[in-house]
């Protein structure tokens, strides 16, 4: 039985670019879907998951997301005179317990794979998650979760795959798949954003990761990759190499790229028809404004 994931990453040290202006002082993974932070949901998924060590890699200009985590007892008390107990939830909800939470610095955003071995000293000899805020997943079943489960199974790595369109494969890291094992899929081969025709599947890694220990040891030998930084797939092709169990795992759920501005829009729109406050007046608008263009063009 591989040991338990207690322990997560969440790389939040990227520069956002594609967000600029608004990244320019907000962190991308504060941007607001619905009412919630990116960050929230990240965090919601991985407690449903059982994880009870949370290590944010951040960086310059990110302090905002420290202090989301914080206690804030002022507005607690305003809630609390009000008796707005539903909106006092979702104010403890955000809270970090001390011990629980670590930050750590990247000084220079060299790529993901440089992130998570920033984390390298907090992980020491377990499997340890890895979480990208800026991939939603809605799932009936939290997506990590879902993860953790199959990790109990599988061991080694294990990292959350979905089949992309093929012209999309020079966006992600594409696996190459040596045999079906139900939804998970053990794997022999991993290439970060190859073109359509050298990809060997359409099978992409979006941003869910468990991971052995020994994946950090790989990370300190990477060098520069794709797009000039450090990749997490890399280190993860030469735990391959070496013979280390490596799977790719088919998720139940919908992932929306929140690091995208056409993704950010289709989930705001998305959890918006999902939330049985808002649903109705969103949709009688979303109906009206699509004949009003039809009609237009
Ligand atoms: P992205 O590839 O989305 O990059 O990173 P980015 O910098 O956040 O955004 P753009 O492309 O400039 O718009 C994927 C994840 O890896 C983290 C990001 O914070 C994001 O969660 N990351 C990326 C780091 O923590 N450090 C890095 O050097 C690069």
């Amino acid at each position: 039985m591989p040991t338990p994931v207690t322990k997560a990453i969440f790389p939040v040290a990227g520069l956002g670019t594609r967000f600029l202006p608004a990244t320019k002082s907000v962190p991308k993974e504060i941007m607001t879907l619905v009412d919630r932070p990116l960050i929230q949901y990240a965090i919601d998924e991985a407690r449903a998951a059982g994880i009870e060590e949370f290590i944010f890699v951040t960086a310059r200009g990110k302090s905002a997301l420290e202090d989301y985590f914080d206690h804030s007892p002022e507005l607690e008390r305003a809630l609390e005179d009000k008796g707005k107990a539903e909106l006092l939830d979702a104010l403890r909800d955000t809270y970090m317990e001390s011990g629980q939470i670590a930050y750590i610095r990247q000084h220079k955003a060299l790529g993901l794979g440089d992130a998570v071995r920033c984390a390298r000293r907090l992980i020491g000899d377990e499997p340890f998650a890895v979480i990208l805020p800026d991939d939603v997943i809605a799932a009936e079943e939290p997506c990590l979760k879902q993860m953790v489960e199959a990790h109990a199974e599988t061991g080694g790595s294990l990292v959350a795959a979905m089949e992309v369109p093929t012209e999309k494969t020079s966006a992600y890291g594409i696996l190459d798949v040596e045999s079906e094992e139900g939804a998970a899929v053990k794997v022999r081969g991993m290439v970060e954003k190859p073109k359509a025709e050298d990809a060997p599947s359409n099978l992409a890694v979006i941003g869910r990761y468990i991971l052995s220990p020994a994946v950090m040891d790989h990370l300190d030998n990477t060098d520069k990759g794709a797009g000039g930084e450090i990749q997490l797939t890399d280190a993860i092709a030469r735990e391959i190499e070496l013979g280390a169990p490596v799977h790719g795992f088919r998720f139940k759920g919908q992932r929306y790229d929140c690091g995208s501005k056409a993704g950010f829009l289709q989930a705001t729109v998305a959890f918006g028809l999902d939330r049985p406050d808002l649903r109705d007046e969103l949709r009688a608008f979303l109906t009206e404004i699509i004949s009003v263009q039809t009609a237009a063009e």
